[in-house]
């Protein structure tokens, strides 16, 4: 399936439009800067589940030679671009084992070739996170696949931006139920398997709009902020079995992002990530 053919359009966070408009109000990023002292990169993790704040301001230095996920059994939802096709790579040149889902089956086959190609251990599932049943299957067939599972990164995400009042219902919805219900939905099976095997961690990526918004992201500020609830909620939840639960919340522009000046210049729905 080409981009084209994608029914809805995957996003992260500010798009090129936002940030050559003049400004209504306040910008995101002054309201970021009242949080969080500015585009920082940074983590605050605790029992009640952390929140890292991350931009490209100040990239972590990445040594990817220390292969320190050596034979760890990680999933991602959404890596078949973008962040989580960072990501698997990343997580495969450490030494994982990786296991990753999105709906988009020629991208999905590209990461897995590429890593692989590099020496790395991947496999590309495919999964819509909006379906229960893909879930479940994606995460079981991973954990059987790679004997167990260790890390989950669940980053599938989207956005519409519109004005509140011109979302339709299903709109609304359908941001909701693939950011903030999928994400559910991958825990609620990636949780079976991580107690099973005495632990581990999951990372959600929420974004900086779970601290502070801009205008004609309703549906996606809601998603983000819904689930830095679910990842404090779970963290407590899980704790007592050795489960870490955090949100990852990155402000763009992270080296990931881009969008066609077409798209950024008309379009209600924004891509974001690189393809
Ligand atoms: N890039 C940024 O600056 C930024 C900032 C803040 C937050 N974020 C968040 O980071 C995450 C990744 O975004 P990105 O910027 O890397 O954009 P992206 O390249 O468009 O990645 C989105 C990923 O989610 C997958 N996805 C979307 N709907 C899905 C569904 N129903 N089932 C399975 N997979 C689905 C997409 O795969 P398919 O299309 O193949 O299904 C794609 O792999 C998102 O949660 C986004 O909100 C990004």
């Amino acid at each position: 399936m080409s981009d084209n053919d994608n029914p809805t359009i995957a996003d992260a966070g500010t798009s090129k439009a936002d940030q050559t408009s003049p400004q209504r109000g306040p910008s995101r990023r002054r309201l970021l800067g009242a949080v969080a002292g500015g585009l920082v990169t940074g983590a605050a993790a605790g029992l009640a589940g952390g929140v890292a704040l991350g931009s490209a301001a100040n990239p972590p230095q990445l040594q990817p030679s220390a292969r320190r996920f050596q034979n760890k059994v990680v999933v991602i939802t959404g890596a078949t671009s973008g962040i989580g096709a960072a990501a698997a790579r990343l997580f495969a040149a450490e030494g994982a084992r990786v296991a990753f889902c999105g709906r988009r089956v020629d991208r999905g086959r590209a990461v897995e070739r590429d890593i692989r190609a590099a020496g790395g251990e991947a496999t590309y599932i495919h999964a819509d996170v909006l379906i229960e049943s893909d879930v479940r299957d994606f995460i079981d067939t991973a954990a059987q696949r790679y004997g167990g599972l260790d890390v989950a990164f669940n980053n599938a995400g989207i956005t519409i931006q519109k004005p509140l009042h011109e979302y339709t219902a299903d709109e609304f919805d359908r941001v909701l139920s693939t950011n903030l219900r999928g994400t559910f939905l991958a825990m609620k099976y990636e949780v079976p398997h991580l107690i099973r095997g005495g632990g581990g961690t999951i990372v959600v990526t929420a974004s900086s709009n779970a601290l502070a918004t801009d205008s004609s992201r309703a549906a996606y500020t809601a998603s983000k902020r819904g689930l830095v609830g679910l990842v404090q909620s779970a963290a407590l939840d899980y704790a007592s079995h050795g489960i870490r639960v955090n949100a990852l919340v990155p402000a763009p522009p992270t080296p990931t992002w881009s969008a066609t000046p077409a798209q950024s210049a008309t379009s209600p729905t924004m891509p974001t990530g690189s393809r």
